[in-house]
């Protein structure tokens, strides 16, 4: 009797003879190729940026989170091999897309990296390969523009290719969570395409959970990044009424947090950050508007998350006054740059808005972060900025140190102690009762 395609495919999976092509060898991308190899999968990354294709091949990492001597073991075994050369795309059994999905400026999906990805995937691709969109996007993104663009080579998904996506659940810097331990959703265009997509992840990950279509996958990814934002604005807010109040909004988490059920905390900071939760949404309220639906509470987190920054500036700002001092001419130490604490990543970090709202202001500013050695440019900002050694003598020297991120290398008491002024994002001065009167929680 006749092989399908798909079972021979899903026999070459089973038993590691497919190679796996990776598009795109970021946060994202990267974990997810050590983890194939980790199995003794052949592995072909791919990506545009020549520097981390030869960075990788000289068997190093240029992230944080991974070893180089992740890479170098299966750079040397032979098991890895990285190129930005995109006629090998037709070397891959099964090709995963992980290339960035930002926003424009007008804050609508920007879909470049997808669509040039699915050219270049169209362009070679071979019967019986494996696609699987892996990069956040809304939901029909597969099956509105990655279907048509490789149905146009004549060939049907399904049949002679397999097409599906598979959200990315990555949480860098997370030590209590492995790729392997994260249950991955995983879905397909057909049948067939979900029945190749799942025995592939199946391979890597413990739990796989598979779903009736790329647009569930899709919305589930959306859904639980909503989730966060949403949550993070509501006690965003509540952070603001709290303050006014007098009430100090972390005791009541605290608090909250008691009821062993129907609540889960989330924590205030100083805005919104990271390349997801202030990104993602904005994928879906633009899809929906197709629809002639307003997703209400993503706008409204939105507002709020994005106001967090000129609160906290305004906290600084009457800090500052209180103690005589005007914004203007104010030295201020930003402690922290990453969007989170222990990363090496400030892309969206909300540092980043109060560093330009506080400048805007005519403050002088410096900061510190043990992770971000130099301020790289940004889609909206551009700081020629070093990181400063944090030293007594700095602190000394400034008017006000504003706790952005709680890396947790920061030997706060020695900060608190030796600052002037400690503008608290982050709840890092929990128990420092001996010092209150320098300490103002924003
Ligand atoms: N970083 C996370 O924690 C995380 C978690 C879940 C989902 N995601 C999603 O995963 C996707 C990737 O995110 P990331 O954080 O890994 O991004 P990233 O910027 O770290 O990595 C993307 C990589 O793709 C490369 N690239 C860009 N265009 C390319 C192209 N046309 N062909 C090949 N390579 C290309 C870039 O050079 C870069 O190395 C995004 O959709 C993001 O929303 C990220």
């Amino acid at each position: 009797m006749k092989t399908e395609i798909v079972d021979r495919l899903i026999q070459r999976i089973n038993q590691k003879e497919v190679t796996v092509g990776v598009i795109g060898m970021g946060y994202v991308g990267l974990p997810l190729v050590l983890r194939f190899c980790e199995e003794d999968f052949r592995i072909l990354g791919f990506d545009v940026d020549s520097k981390k294709v030869a960075t990788l091949k000289k068997g190093k990492s240029y992230l944080k989170s991974i070893p180089s001597s992740r890479v170098s073991k299966f750079v040397r075994n032979g098991l890895l091999d990285v190129t930005d050369d995109f006629s090998r795309l037709c070397e891959p059994d099964c090709i995963l897309i992980c290339v960035p999905t930002p926003l424009t400026e007008k804050m609508e999906p920007d879909l470049q990296y997808i669509e040039k990805t699915t050219d270049a995937i169209q362009e070679h691709l071979q019967k019986g390969q494996l696609i699987v969109l892996e990069s956040t996007s809304y939901p029909g993104t597969t099956e509105e523009l990655i279907l048509p663009r490789l149905e146009s080579t004549g060939l049907r998904a399904g049949k002679d290719f397999f097409l599906g996506f598979s959200p990315e659940r990555e949480d860098p810097g997370n030590k209590r969570f492995m790729t392997q331990q994260i249950p991955k959703v995983v879905a397909g265009v057909t049948p067939s395409c979900q029945k190749a997509a799942v025995s592939l992840y199946r391979q890597i990950i413990q739990k796989v959970i598979p779903v009736s279509s790329p647009r569930v996958a899709e919305l589930t990814k959306l859904l639980e990044n909503i989730y966060r934002s949403v949550n993070i604005a509501l006690v965003n807010e509540l952070k603001m009424l709290a303050d006014r109040m007098g009430i100090d909004i972390w005791e009541v988490i605290e608090a909250a947090s008691t009821k062993p059920f129907g609540f889960s905390p989330f924590y205030p900071g100083p805005g919104m950050g990271g390349h997801c939760i202030p990104i993602d949404p904005f994928y879906l309220s633009w899809k929906a508007k197709e629809y002639d639906f307003t997703t209400r509470f993503i706008q409204l987190a939105g507002e709020i998350n994005v106001s967090i920054p000129y609160y906290v500036v305004s906290k600084v700002s009457d800090a500052l006054n209180e103690r005589g001092k005007s914004i203007r001419g104010a030295k201020t130490l930003i402690l922290g740059v990453a969007y989170k604490k222990d990363v090496d990543d400030a892309r969206e970090s909300p540092a980043l808005a109060i560093m330009d709202l506080l400048q805007k202001k005519g403050a002088t500013i410096l900061y510190h972060d043990p992770y971000i050695p130099v301020l790289p440019p940004f889609r909206k900002y551009l700081f020629k900025l070093k990181s400063s050694p944090l030293t007594e003598r700095l602190l000394h020297r400034m008017d006000a140190v504003v706790v952005v991120t709680d890396h947790s290398q920061i030997d706060y008491p020695w900060v608190v102690k030796h600052g002037p002024l400690i503008i608290d994002t982050r709840n890092v001065t929990k128990n420092m009762k001996q010092w209150k009167k320098k300490i103002v929680k924003a």
